[in-house]
């Protein structure tokens, strides 16, 4: 983590109609101070911010995505969407942290309509958060290519992450509570392991293959992932036939290619 001098992280906030972009009106109206360099898109609800949005911003160089809604139980939607974007969320975080990338840039919070304080102190708080961090991948340590390549290895999988956040990753009870306690306990963690992390490493792998095929030991060293793990991942991605292995180079490549 460094900070460099002067560093104005870019920050786009997408926040809910109902109440966040209310917070953020009384905060102006108010003459509440925050920093300049966040730019807001209103949505109607925080349900409707899609991973591809997040992506997107990471990817055109945005140092954070933040994400403002409704309390939680106060959506103005009968489905509470904001319970969804939550999970989307937390399931977000863990990918970014899983490649590399500082979940803190990522973040979601609730402010009421009458709450123009909280809006202005999530603002400093989140942007001083980001300065300490610095640009997105130079303080990772990851060079442009290599963010677009973890970044890009994430988009690919996010049709299936949909699904697995409706059918294994869904809580039963739509309160704070519940929710917190789930996307911090460690059937999360267990959950993420067995239904995410396989298909992120496959994701990679096949990214990595499309520019030229590679042995085992460069898919392990490039991608920093066990061999045996690789193993594991180059046979149930053979038996899907995603990949073939040619014996004479020793080396995997992508079937068809
Ligand atoms: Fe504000 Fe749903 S309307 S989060």
């Amino acid at each position: 983590m460094s900070i460099e001098h002067n560093f104005q992280p870019k920050i786009i906030g997408i926040i809910c109609n109902w109440c966040c972009y209310g917070g953020a009106d009384l905060c102006g109206v108010s003459r509440f101070q925050y920093p300049p360099h966040i730019r807001l898109i209103r949505v109607m609800c925080s349900a409707r911010v899609d991973m591809f949005h997040i992506h997107r911003a990471l990817s055109n160089g945005q140092d954070g995505v933040f994400i403002g809604g409704c309390h939680l139980c106060d959506c103005h939607y009968v489905t509470n969407g904001n319970f969804n974007a939550y999970s989307m969320v937390q399931v977000f975080k863990k990918l970014l942290k899983h490649v590399g990338i500082y979940p803190e840039r990522l973040r979601i919070e609730w402010v009421s309509a009458g709450e123009g304080i909280r809006f202005a102190n999530f603002m400093n708080e989140y942007s001083a958060e980001l300065i300490k961090l610095g640009p997105i991948g130079k303080a990772e340590g990851i060079d442009e290519k290599t963010l677009a390549f973890k970044l890009e290895a994430i988009k690919q999988i996010i049709p299936y992450i949909k699904l697995v956040l409706t059918q294994r990753l869904s809580v039963s009870e739509r309160t704070e509570e519940a929710y917190h306690k789930f996307f911090h306990s460690e059937e999360f963690e267990r959950l993420f392991q067995e239904s995410i992390v396989e298909r992120l490493a496959i994701s990679q792998i096949m990214l990595l293959l499309k520019e030229k095929p590679h042995s085992s030991r460069e898919i392990s060293d490039v991608l920093e992932i066990n061999s045996s793990e690789v193993s594991k991942y180059m046979n149930s991605s053979s038996k899907q036939g995603l990949v073939r292995y040619n014996v004479s180079s020793k080396s995997y490549a992508l079937s068809g290619s």
